[in-house]
């Protein structure tokens, strides 16, 4: 019950109809609810996607008993054995098979942890199945993929572009459930930065809301642009880095706004279109890289190589 004191909790879809997910997927998933099979599965794609919400709302909707265990937590193949053992081997209150949702599969070591897995799923193939979620599909071994059906949650820039617009409805949605007033702007403002990461966006959102409304915020790294842009010309790598180390924390793609408003001022009239493309790709990757501050970083260190200060 307290964890509904979170809105990403209290507002998670029970359902696969009410996700927001590219059409493809979601009719795939829809299939499996209508059909009511269930295979063996591998949920990848970034942090905050809905892999989580589809495994738990798949389960609901075919009334499955699942358990979920985090891949991140509990590592220790002994620990993992004996609580798919218990769990497979107890009765089904609902008289179906069972389900052992995998979370973050990805964290389980590729060398045992992994293949003992490979095992398990077979040994209780009988009366369960798995469904696994993981950040990065190329960290979880063949066999297992093999024996899953894989299904990509990473989205194109151009479904992204329709899922952003239905969660900006969901969000408006929240927003006036909780009584919070809003600029729109400021929403749309959250969703282009954090978008696909839509857990991000709603903790943000009710991270502002606390104040009772949701309103346009300032550019909180102003005044110190001038020093980044300093250390860039001189090729200053280990200031350029503290900068972002001290800035990352506003947020990634403010740093590169921040860098494209200025250009006219600090570059060569030439080297402007480089710094574009530059700050566009990286922008773009921002919204799948494990690490900010690395993509930050080499977005700097590729500035610091191509391109002219006036
Ligand atoms: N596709 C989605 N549709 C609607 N809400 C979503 C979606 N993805 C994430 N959310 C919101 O973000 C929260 C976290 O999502 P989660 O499923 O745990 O992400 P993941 O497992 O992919 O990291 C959910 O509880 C929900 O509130
Ligand atoms: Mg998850």
């Amino acid at each position: 019950m307290s964890n509904d004191f979170l809105w990403v909790e209290k507002y998670r879809p029970k359902k696969v109809a009410d996700t927001i997910l590219p059409n493809g997927i979601k009719e795939t998933f829809q299939k499996l609810v209508d059909t009511g099979e269930l295979p063996n599965m591998l949920f990848t794609g970034t942090a905050g996607l809905g892999k989580t919400t589809v495994a738990k709302a798949l389960c609901n909707e075919l009334n499955l008993d699942y358990i979920i265990i985090n891949g991140s937590e509990e590592g220790n193949i002994d620990t993992l054995r004996g609580k798919i053992k218990q769990f497979a081997s107890s009765v089904s209150l609902q008289g179906g098979y069972k389900v052992v949702i995998l979370d973050e599969a990805d964290y389980l070591n590729p060398q045992s942890t992994q293949p003992a897995l490979r095992g398990f799923i077979e040994e209780f193939s009988n009366n369960c199945r798995f469904i696994l979620t993981c950040n990065f599909k190329n960290r979880i071994i063949e066999p297992l993929h093999s024996r899953c059906g894989v299904y990509e949650f990473n989205t194109t820039k151009k479904d992204l572009a329709l899922l952003a617009a239905q969660f900006m409805k969901r969000c408006k949605f929240i927003l006036e459930e909780e009584g919070v007033s809003y600029d729109e702007m400021a929403i749309a403002d959250l969703i282009m930065k954090f978008a696909p990461d839509w857990r991000r966006v709603l903790n943000e959102l009710q991270r502002q809301s606390i104040s009772g409304n949701v309103s346009v915020k300032v550019d909180q790294v102003g005044g110190s642009f001038d020093d980044l842009f300093k250390h860039l010309k001189t090729k200053d790598f280990k200031n350029m880095r503290s900068w972002v180390v001290n800035n990352i924390d506003t947020d990634a793609s403010a740093i590169f706004r921040g860098i494209y408003d200025r250009m006219y001022d600090k570059l060569n009239l030439q080297s402007i279109p480089q710094l574009v493309l530059i700050l566009a790709d990286y922008q773009y990757k921002n919204a799948f890289v494990a690490d900010h501050e690395l993509n930050v970083v080499a977005c700097m260190t590729e500035i610091m190589a191509n391109v002219e200060f006036a």
